[in-house]
C-alpha cells in the first residue's frame, strides 16, 4: 500500500498519457484501433516503467500478449488453461532473471521503484525474499495493470449502450468522468465472484461455515443489491454523486479494508489509469466509433465485447 500514494497516482497518470500519445503517434488515422488490444500494450508499458521493469519497444506486444493470457484464460479449462500456466512460468522467469541481475549488481535501478524495493525486501527473519516470490509479487502489479484494459473495452460498451450518458462527458468535467467510471465498474463486472476456502469453522449472521467449504463472494450481486442501489439494473452515473461508501457495499475489486481485508490493493491505480485514459480520449483526440459487435459471451471471465471497442478516424485535437 506504500506504493499507492497520491504522488504515485500522478506519476501513473502521466505515464498513461505518455504512452497513449506514443501509441497514436504511430497509427495512421484511417486505421481501425481496437482499444482493448491497444490498452493492453499502453497499460503494460505504464506498469513496467512505474515498477522499474525494463521493456524494449519491440518487446511490448509479446509481453502484453503473454500477461493477457494470465487473466484471459486462467479461468478456462483444457488447452487454454494450460497455455495460461505455461505463459505464467515464462513470465516468472523473465522477472526472476531481473531480480538475479539486480542482486548481483548487473542492473542499476531507481531505489523508489517496486522492482528495487521488492528485490531488496527483508522478511521478519531478516532474509531476502526468494527470487520467485519477488517475481510473483511484481507480476501481481504488471498483470492486473494490463487487465485494466477490460474496463476500457467496457467503457466503450457503456458509451455505445448509453449515448445520453456519454454526451455528458463531452466537456471533460472531472466529477462526471469519475461518476461514469464508477458506474462502469459497478455495471460491468470484471469477474462476477471471487472464491475462498473456509480455513476454520465459524458462524456469521446465523450462517455456519465449515472448514474446507468452498465459498463464493458475489461481487455482481452485491453491486446490484436492491437494498443498496436504487434501480440497480439501470446505468445511472449520477447515483455516485451523493453516495456513501462502506467497506462492503461497492466491491468490483473485492471488499473490506485495503490494508487488512480482501479489497484490491490496486483500486486507486485502476481508477487513475481509467481516468487518465478517459481524459486522453475526451481532451486529446477525436474519433469515430464504426459499426462493430458489442455482444459478449456471458460465460467468459472476464467478459469483453467481441470486437473490443473499435475506434477510427483518430485525430489529435
Ligand atoms: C483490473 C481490475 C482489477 C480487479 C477486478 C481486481 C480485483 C482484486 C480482488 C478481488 C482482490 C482481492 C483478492 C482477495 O484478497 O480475495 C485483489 C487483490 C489485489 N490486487 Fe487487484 N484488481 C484489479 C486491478 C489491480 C491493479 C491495477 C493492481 C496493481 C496496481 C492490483 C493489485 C492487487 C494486489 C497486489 C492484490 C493482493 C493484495 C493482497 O493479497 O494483500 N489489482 N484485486
Amino acid at each position: 500500500m506504500e506504493l499507492m500514494g497520491n504522488q504515485e497516482m500522478v506519476e501513473i497518470s502521466k505515464l498513461i498519457y505518455k504512452y497513449w500519445l506514443a501509441y497514436f503517434d504511430h497509427i495512421s488515422n484511417r486505421k481501425n484501433v481496437n482499444m482493448y488490444e491497444a490498452s493492453k500494450k499502453v497499460f503494460l508499458q505504464t506498469a513496467c516503467e512505474w515498477t522499474g521493469v525494463p521493456l524494449k519497444e519491440n518487446e511490448s506486444d509479446k509481453r502484453a500478449s503473454q500477461l493477457s493470457n494470465l487473466f484471459e484464460n486462467a479461468a478456462s479449462v483444457g488447452l487454454k488453461h494450460w497455455k495460461s500456466r505455461r505463459e505464467r512460468i515464462k513470465a516468472e522467469k523473465w522477472i526472476e532473471e531481473l531480480v538475479h541481475d539486480i542482486r548481483n549488481g548487473n542492473f542499476n535501478l531507481d531505489k523508489d521503484k517496486a522492482l528495487y524495493k521488492f528485490s531488496w525486501f527483508h522478511d521478519i527473519d531478516g532474509k531476502l525474499l526468494g527470487e520467485k516470490v519477488v517475481a510473483v509479487e511484481i507480476l501481481n502489479l504488471l498483470r492486473p495493470m494490463t487487465a485494466v484494459s477490460v474496463w476500457v473495452a467496457n467503457i466503450g460498451l457503456a458509451m455505445y449502450q448509453f449515448p445520453e450518458e456519454a454526451k455528458k462527458l463531452q466537456n471533460g468535467e472531472e466529477k462526471k468522468i469519475m461518476m461514469f467510471l464508477q458506474e462502469t465498474r459497478r455495471y460491468y463486472p470484471f469477474f462476477p465472484f471471487t472464491v475462498a476456502k473456509v480455513k476454520k469453522d465459524f458462524e456469521y449472521n446465523g450462517f455456519k461455515f465449515k472448514k474446507g467449504t468452498i465459498t463464493l463472494l458475489d461481487l455482481y450481486g452485491t453491486n446490484k443489491h436492491p437494498e443498496d442501489w436504487s434501480n440497480p439494473q439501470q446505468f445511472i452515473p449520477e447515483r455516485f454523486e451523493h453516495w456513501e461508501q462502506t467497506p462492503f457495499n461497492f466491491i468490483p475489486q473485492g471488499g473490506g479494508s485495503y490494508d487488512f481485508g480482501h479489497r484490491c490493493a490496486g483500486e486507486f491505480v485502476t481508477m487513475a489509469m481509467l481516468k487518465a485514459t478517459m481524459d486522453f480520449l475526451i481532451k486529446h483526440i477525436t474519433y469515430d466509433i464504426p459499426e462493430q459487435s458489442f455482444d459478449f459471451n456471458f460465460n467468459d471471465i472476464p467478459a469483453v465485447p467481441n470486437d473490443g471497442f473499435i475506434i477510427n478516424n483518430v485525430r489529435f485535437i
